[in-house]
């Protein structure tokens, strides 16, 4: 499937990450740093948030990180013998800068590498399948579809290179104030189009041919997204990206990095569930008043409540997904902002896969393939199907034909009946389920996207997941905002919402 590398561009600037300067951290401070900062939520969002914050603010402040649940949030594995595996968040992109620097920095290694192939299956049997041979696949491609695959490389690899803007600004110190001010900062307003359009839309206007979109695309964005090429066109951009080759995952599972930054970074973890939060005046020692945000939770061991001067909200406002309310702020900031999440089951079967169920009359033994891709044409009941390979890989391990036993990942938009699973396996000995509400239903044109200052210095990281939902632009959410929380609490106005960054940064490379 994948037929890129990685653009020199892209290797320049891995150069400057390794190199970039802070003209900022030596700035004179003009005022007392915070002394306490708390932050809702131990995924990957809240754990980098605090990372950054601790890089920004330096030893002195207090950090806590709150989580009822377990750290990972949507990284999360299961075991099913000896192994574990991931059900949520998995794959990661060769240019996600941000989790590249995290694994590097806690010292973790990056999975090793297990070759897989791909197939579409229509519903009714498999409209394609990868063949061992670069060239072949690559005939088959051109032969069918002309030259949109080609094209469609180079598509996504444009909007890469302006993605990539987004580390060299970050480097510099510079922030955003909202997500449309950080895309516009990208890739100006051709960014802006891109999510306020279908991925649909903006492909047929570039000219790509609605056979391709159907039987190519829309697999992608339902395995990546579980949701049609009506997703907007940023993240179907990013759901693209997912395509290329070079994905990587973290060794021992994707969450070790949310626990490896939360150790980092020296905060203190918080076992509890934040209730509510509510603005605090408080006279200080010279006789003005301070404002605090008063922090409300319930934990193991009751409920309590804390005063912070900075609050990062690292979790989904929206139904289903946590339960905030924020009282006393003018104006009101709501616990639940417009939009759903959408559901995907992920469900892991360790199993015989029955092969007929693909429609596919190659021997078990022979079959090979591990992920399938569905389209929507014939009513496919799940979005993706692949075999899946532990979060640490032991030595000697290669992944068998569908004769085996082995361990199946099912992607559906509803839990699969019982019927279902007889149907496409011949038997099993586990199946363990995740009901994730696991990322925006994407429906353009958007009202405006939530925003990432919901009062003074309350700020709120998920935002970004309504461009684009991935790990790394909650790590990318995660930077920015401790830039702009740090660029705010000093006032220091130059390092935000700049105009044409790109042109006038583009002499300091
Ligand atoms: C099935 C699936 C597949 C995916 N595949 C990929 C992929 O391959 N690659 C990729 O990059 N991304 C993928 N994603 C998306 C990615 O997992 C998310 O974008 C990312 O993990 C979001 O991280 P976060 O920290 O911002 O939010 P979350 O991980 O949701 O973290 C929020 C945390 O806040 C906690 N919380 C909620 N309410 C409260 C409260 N009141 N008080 C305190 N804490 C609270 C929650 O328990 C949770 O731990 C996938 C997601 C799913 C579900
Ligand atoms: C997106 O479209 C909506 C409605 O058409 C409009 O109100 C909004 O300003 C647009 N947003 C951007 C970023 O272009
Ligand atoms: C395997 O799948 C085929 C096609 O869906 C179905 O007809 C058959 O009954 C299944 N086999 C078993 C043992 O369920």
């Amino acid at each position: 499937m994948s037929l890129r590398s990685l653009s020199l561009r892209a290797l320049l600037l891995l150069g400057l990450w390794q190199t970039g300067r802070r003209s900022l951290a030596s700035a004179p401070e003009l005022k007392e740093q915070p002394k306490k900062i708390a932050i809702v939520g131990a995924g990957i969002g809240g754990t980098a948030a605090a990372y950054y914050l601790r890089q920004e603010f330096g030893p002195g402040v207090k950090i806590d990180v709150f989580e009822p649940n377990a750290i990972g949030g949507r990284l999360a594995t299961v075991r099913i013998g000896d192994y574990e595996y991931e059900t949520g968040g998995a794959i990661i992109h060769p240019l996600n800068l941000h989790m590249k620097h995290f694994i590097d920095k806690l010292g973790i290694p990056p999975r090793k590498d297990v070759s897989s192939k791909m197939a579409i299956f229509d519903g009714k049997e498999l409209t394609f399948e990868e063949s061992d041979w670069f060239i072949v696949n690559f005939l088959r491609l051109l032969w069918r579809y002309g030259f949109n695959f080609l094209r469609m490389q180079m598509w996504v690899e444009s909007i890469l290179d302006k993605f990539m803007r987004i580390y060299q600004y970050q480097q510099y110190g510079y922030s955003f104030s909202s997500v449309e001010k950080l895309l516009h900062a990208m890739g100006g307003d051709s960014f802006l189009t891109l999510v306020n359009q279908t991925l649909e839309e903006t492909m047929i206007g570039d000219g790509f041919s609605q056979v391709f979109i159907n039987d190519v695309v829309e697999p992608i964005t339902r395995v990546n997204y579980g949701q049609s090429v009506r997703i907007n066109g940023f993240v179907g951009a990013v759901s693209l990206a997912g395509a290329d080759s070079g994905l990587w995952a973290v060794d021992g599972g994707n969450k070790r990095v949310c626990s490896g930054l939360l150790y980092h970074s020296k905060s203190e973890l918080i076992p509890a569930g934040v209730t509510s939060i509510s603005v605090k005046v408080r006279p200080t020692k010279t006789g003005s008043t301070v404002n605090y945000y008063e922090v409300n939770y319930v934990g193991e061991s009751g409920s309590a409540h804390s005063l912070y001067d900075i609050v990062v909200i690292a979790t989904p406002l929206h139904q289903g997904k946590s339960d905030i309310t924020f009282s006393s702020f003018s104006p009101p900031i709501p616990s639940h902002y417009p939009g759903r999440y959408h559901q995907t089951v992920a469900t892991l079967v360790h199993g015989l896969l029955n092969v007929s169920y693909l429609g596919t009359t190659e021997p078990a033994s022979d079959f090979t393939v591990s992920d399938v891709l569905t389209t929507a044409s014939k009513g496919s009941i799940i979005n993706s199907l692949s075999s899946l390979d532990p979060v640490h890989i032991p030595p000697g391990y290669k992944p068998g034909p569908a004769s085996q036993t082995k361990v199946w990942k099912v992607f559906s938009p509803e839990p699969l009946t019982q019927e279902q699973l007889q149907n496409m396996f011949l038997s099993w000995d586990s199946v363990s389920e995740t009901q994730w509400l696991a990322y925006p239903t994407y429906n353009p044109p958007q009202r405006k996207t939530p925003p990432f200052i919901l009062h003074n210095r309350l700020y709120y990281l998920n935002a970004v997941e309504w461009a684009a939902s991935a790990m790394e632009m909650s790590a990318i959410s995660a930077r920015n905002l401790a830039l702009l929380a740090h660029h705010r609490w000093h006032g220091q106005t130059s390092k935000i919402d700049q105009e044409d960054l790109h042109t006038r940064l583009r002499g300091e490379l």
